[in-house]
């Protein structure tokens, strides 16, 4: 479906202190072409005035559900619109609108709607964490609401945690391919992605790690959420490294270990786990408790750390797709297509993405923000992806992934 040519988007604002973003997020709905009618709630009018939504939408601001009752706007804007996003969205409105209140005009317009309807939620991490919030987000995400993931950052007041409302720029792109349908098409999936280079720690200040970067696998997240699948980033990226991607959970760790935990725990009920992290094999037997003191050499032993992602094929349920990543490079025995064919096969997985390392013409892979790749499957296929940005190749990766829940690609193909 293509984006229509004047896309009618109804921006219900609530009653949160971010509701000042949403006034970034009109400007940039309508420099973009959409034809966008402010809907408010009252008490996000104590926050942000009839007047400006008014004079940046260049459209009147119905203020309750007794203004205009001849044009029965309770039903026409949401008959109409194209995409509904309610920014910001608080825990209150949330509850309303997964228990289809109708109570103000815009819970009036969430239950006419039959477009696309995003919900950003904001609010403070224990309102957001609630038993109840969970139960109402959970309701809405199971008949197709797209409830973005909140940011993690600086709250109202001196608090921060989990429940800011992501930048308007993020919400205005997720909104853009909302409208443009078609990136859509992982919707109702759910999928589990790794990230990053584990630290296994020596003491409490050193530890041994690796170059990666994590960003392909945030790129793979950012892709998947866009896409509409349901998201878990486990990220063994430091905190603050790299911004979180709008609409994803993610959970950071740090050594091997805590990553097999929280992958196999979450990966129980995922339709694919893609593991991108830099998972090291061998970490200290010991972690000392204090900081060493040098003298003289230093002898340190290592034990392997168990294969992620053979215990996931090991465990895998009936139709998970599975995907590792490997970095290889040609030797005496063969090129590094020739090892990425034997990793695939030892490993078990569905799809192995190989970085031919070091082949002239190749970004490396690490650091930089481009990459390339050649996608190997277990029933013999290959697919090459030329160097490009990091969110081609994890939009290439989703779409073999798709290709295997769809049954076009085969695990014997
Ligand atoms: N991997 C894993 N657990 C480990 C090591 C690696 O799950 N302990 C995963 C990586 O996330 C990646 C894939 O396995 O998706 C391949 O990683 P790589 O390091 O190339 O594989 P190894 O089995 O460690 O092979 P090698 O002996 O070549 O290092």
């Amino acid at each position: 479906m293509a984006v229509p040519a004047c896309p009618r988007v109804v921006l219900g604002v609530a009653g949160g202190i971010a509701a000042y973003k949403a006034v970034e997020l009109l400007r940039l709905l309508s420099e973009s072409g959409c034809e966008v009618t402010v809907v408010p709630t009252k008490s996000c009018l104590r926050f942000v005035g009839a007047p400006t939504w008014a004079a940046l939408s260049g459209r009147p601001v119905p203020e309750d559900l007794w203004s205009q009752v001849h044009e029965v706007p309770h039903v026409r804007l949401g008959q109409e619109a194209d995409l509904v996003v309610v920014a910001p969205a608080t825990a209150d409105l949330l509850g309303r609108a997964a228990h289809g209140l109708a109570d103000d005009l815009l819970t009036n317009v969430l239950l006419t709607a039959r477009c696309p309807v995003v919900l950003a939620p904001a609010m403070h991490t224990e309102m957001w964490e609630h038993a109840a919030t969970r139960a109402n987000v959970a309701l809405l995400r199971a008949r197709g609401v797209l409830v973005v993931e909140p940011a993690v950052g600086r709250l109202t007041g001196a608090d921060s945690g989990k429940g800011r409302l992501p930048e308007p720029g993020e919400l205005a792109e997720l909104c853009r391919r909302v409208l443009a349908g078609t990136e859509q098409d992982l919707s109702g999936r759910r999928v589990v992605v790794s990230a990053g280079g584990t630290r296994e720690h020596l003491d409490p200040v050193r530890f041994l790690g690796n170059r990666s970067s994590g960003k392909q696998g945030y790129a793979l997240a950012r892709r998947a959420a866009a896409r509409g699948a349901q998201v878990v980033l486990v990220s063994a990226v430091s905190a603050g490294a790299l911004a979180d991607p709008t609409g994803v959970c993610v959970v950071r760790v740090t050594s091997a270990l805590e990553l097999r935990d929280v992958v196999l725990a979450e990966a129980s009920s995922a339709d694919a786990v893609v593991m991108a992290a830099a998972v090291a094999d061998y970490r200290p037997v010991e972690r000392a408790a204090y900081k060493r003191k040098k003298s003289g050499p230093l002898t340190v032993e290592l034990v392997q750390n168990p294969d992620v992602l053979a215990e996931l094929v090991a465990a895998r349920a009936a139709g998970q797709v599975l995907v590792g990543f490997a970095a290889e490079t040609g030797d005496d025995d063969g090129d590094a297509l020739f090892h990425g064919r034997a990793k695939l096969a030892r490993k078990g997985c569905d799809l192995l993405v190989v970085n031919q390392v070091g082949d002239p013409g190749y970004p490396t892979g690490f650091e930089v923000d481009d990459n390339a790749a050649t996608v190997l499957s277990a029933g013999g296929s290959s697919t090459d992806i030329p160097v490009g940005s990091k969110d081609v190749l994890a939009d290439a990766v989703w779409d073999l992934v798709r290709a295997f829940w769809t049954g076009t690609l085969a695990a014997t193909d």
